[in-house]
């Protein structure tokens, strides 16, 4: 295998492909495409989401101090790339694609009730590692599809058809 310099910027794949829902402490809704997301902590829980300091969910975020990771099925794609493209500044996308919410049961941020896995997240840290500030989030629960989970809770994740 001969081997060339690539990209720094895009050299780890794959890439999670999440939506991040929040909640302002004003009660508005909003979520995100977030790529910079993955596990950091096994015991406790916890999970780690990158925002960008110019998304308008950031300030959703930092003020409430929590969020909701959405994992997504493809046949949420067009939703997916709505949400990724758009702000909540030029109005409300989630009234747009008729997104489908729900009350979480510990965090002040609604779940994307469509999606197969939602994941309620308490901020315990974060840190601005440059272009993201990174948010820990302890794991307060995780709603997961009925007909994907076993008995002792661990979800089938060959049974998402991820985007
Ligand atoms: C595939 C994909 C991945 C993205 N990943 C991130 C990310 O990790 N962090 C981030 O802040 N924005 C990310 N974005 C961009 C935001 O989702 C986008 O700017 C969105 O419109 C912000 O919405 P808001 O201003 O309403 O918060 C991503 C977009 C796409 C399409």
């Amino acid at each position: 295998m001969s081997k060339v310099k690539g990209n720094m910027k895009t050299c780890l794949n794959p890439v999670a492909k999440v939506l991040v829902s929040c909640r302002g402490l004003n009660g508005e809704n909003n979520a995100l495409a977030v790529g910079y997301c993955g596990n950091c902590s096994y015991d406790p829980p916890m999970v780690m989401v990158g925002i960008v300091p110019s998304r308008y969910s950031y300030h959703l975020i930092k003020e409430s101090g929590c969020f909701v990771v959405n994992l997504v099925d493809k046949n949420y794609q067009e939703t997916f790339n709505y949400l990724g493209s758009h702000s909540k500044r030029d109005g409300d996308k989630l009234a747009v694609m008729k997104v489908n919410l729900a009350e979480a049961k510990y965090v002040n941020a609604p779940i994307l009730s469509d999606c197969p896995v939602n994941i309620e997240c308490t901020i315990v840290d974060s840190i601005v590692t440059g272009s993201h500030e990174m948010f820990v989030g302890k794991i307060e629960y995780v709603h997961a599809d009925s007909k994907m989970v076993s008995d002792k809770g661990n979800i089938d994740f060959s049974q998402i058809n991820f985007l």
